[in-house]
Order: C-alpha cells, then structure tokens, then sequence
C-alpha cells in the first residue's frame, strides 16, 4: 500500500466519518421534503453538493475539488475517469459529487458521461432518460450536441449510457471515443467519466489511458489491499494515469477508532479524545 500511497495523491479523507454518515442518512429519510428546486429537477438527494451545498459532506466534496486544482497546475486536468476496484465502492456518488461541485462556477462548463454500460446508473441520480445516450453517439444514431444545448443542473451537463449493446468494452476500443472527447475539450472545462470497476472489465483501463487523470475510490473497510494493488498495476499496465485516490465510507476507520479511545485508552487514564487521538496515531 505504500507505494501506491505514494504514486497517488489521496485527495479526501473525511467523506462519511461518523458524523457525516448521520446527517447522511437523515438527508436521505428526508427526500420528500428536499427543497422546491430539487424536487422539480428530480434528483437523487445523494448528490447532496447540489441539494445541500452548505452541508458538511457537501464541503468534504469542495475539499476535493480543490485538491484536484492542486493536483496538475502547470497543465490543468480536464478529462477524468472515476473508477473502483470492484462493484458498489462509490463511484457514481463521487462521480456525481464531484460534476455538482464542480459546476457551480458560471465561468466553466462541465459534462458527466456515464461509461458504465454495464450497471448505468448516473441517469437515474439525475432522474432522466437512460438512453439515448453514450453508445447511440458513438454508434452513430443520436447526435452529440442534443446533450449538451441544456444543463441537468448549474454549468452541467450529463450523457447517459444510452442502448445497451452486448460488448460494451467493444465501443471504447473504437476511435469515436477519441473524436469525442476531442470535441468535447472545446467547450467543457472538464469531462468525467464514471466507469466500470477496474478488476472487472477493461473499460475504465482502456479510458483511463486517454485521458488525463484516473482517480481511483477506495471504500475503507471494504477495499482489500490487494485489490488496489492489483487495479493500480492494471490501470497503469494500460498506460492509464492513476494519479490520486478517494477513500469513502470512513465512518468505518473512525467507528473502530472511537471504540478504541473510548474503551482501551480511557483504562489506561486518557480522559480527553484529543489526547486518545494522538495515542492512537503514534501506535
Ligand atoms: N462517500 C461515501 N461514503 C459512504 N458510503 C458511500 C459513499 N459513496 C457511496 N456510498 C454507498 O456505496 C454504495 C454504492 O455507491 P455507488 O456510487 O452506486 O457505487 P458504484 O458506482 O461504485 O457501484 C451506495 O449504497 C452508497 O450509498
Ligand atoms: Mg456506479
């Protein structure tokens, strides 16, 4: 883990302590009162740097967004890929986190592309239309400038998945990926891909090498060692960029870790949490 802990820049922390994982899960008991504009956009609440910009999870998700300014300033990232080791580590939400975040300077236009053709899910975090989407561009049927005349929400816009064909990976071997971002790269500030896992299928190797940046979400408490290992290596044989890391769900690490102040450290005369929190990191 050092190594990769050294080769990628980790670039929040904090998304899900305890705390957060609360409000979190008051947020979402409270989809039927979410404000006006939420409601007539109908998004999924989870992309709660739009519906609630002012929250502390929201804020976790500017922290991001900062760092990733900071992670390139010579030679500003644009075209991003968002991907995992396995299935349900968190990329859609961080995907669609990030794109809100982000959209919010008026000055710079922004596009979410779901390239998981496998298990799409960013239309819905939206609430449109699953297709037509990526794949009917590529494939030829729907032109891509009907997707970017109207933003979803703020400066962002959205491509779906779109048809589902039998080989997904097939479409990013071809060069119309290529001549889309391409496109893209004049108008949009930044490009974001969320991808299949990395052990799964090809898909976010074979983007992930044509594009500038690979962030890689670690879900603490799920995402084996090995296993970031083994997705480093894979993305980096495809001459993908894996450049920095996002650990999500770490209410795990500081569940176990409030435990361990509250019941070992107070036996040993550590009354305050400040004094157990630098017990804790110096062992
Ligand atoms: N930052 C986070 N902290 C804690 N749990 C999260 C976070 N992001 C996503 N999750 C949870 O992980 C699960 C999978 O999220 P999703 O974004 O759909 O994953 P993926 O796209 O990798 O399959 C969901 O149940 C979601 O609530
Ligand atoms: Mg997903």
């Amino acid at each position: 883990m050092n190594y990769i802990a050294q080769a990628m820049k980790i670039l929040s922390t904090d998304i899900g302590i305890s705390a957060l994982r609360k409000r979190w899960a008051e947020h979402v008991a409270r989809q039927d009162t979410v404000p006006e504009a939420v409601n007539k956009y109908g998004l999924d609440s989870r992309i709660i740097s739009y519906t609630n910009n002012e929250s502390v999870i929201a804020e976790q998700y500017k922290v991001l967004r900062t760092n990733l300014y900071a992670l390139s300033p010579d030679k500003p990232i644009k075209t991003i890929v968002i991907t995992s080791a396995q299935p349900k580590d968190g990329k859609t939400i961080t995907s669609c986190n990030l794109a809100a975040t982000l959209s919010f300077d008026k000055e710079k236009k922004i596009i979410l592309i779901d390239a998981d053709l496998r298990r799409p899910s960013v239309h819905a975090m939206f609430g449109l239309s699953r297709k037509p989407g990526l794949s009917d561009i590529l494939s030829g049927n729907v032109d891509i400038k009907s997707f970017t005349k109207k933003p979803a929400i703020n400066n962002l816009y959205v491509i779906p998945s779109g048809t589902i064909n039998n080989n997904p990976s097939d479409i990013f071997i071809t060069t119309g990926i290529k001549m889309i971002i391409e496109d893209l790269r004049k108008d949009f500030e930044y490009i974001i891909f969320d991808t299949p896992p990395v052990l799964t299928v090809t898909d976010a190797s074979i983007l992930g090498a044509i594009c500038d940046c690979v962030i890689l979400i670690v879900k603490a408490g799920v995402t084996q060692q090995s296993s970031i290992e083994e997705a480093f290596n894979m993305l980096q044989g495809a001459q993908a960029r894996p450049k920095a890391c996002v650990l999500v769900n770490t209410h795990f690490l500081l569940d176990a870790y409030s435990y361990y102040t509250k019941y070992k450290y107070s036996s040993y005369g550590y009354h305050s949490a400040e004094k157990g929190a630098k017990a804790v990191k110096k062992s």
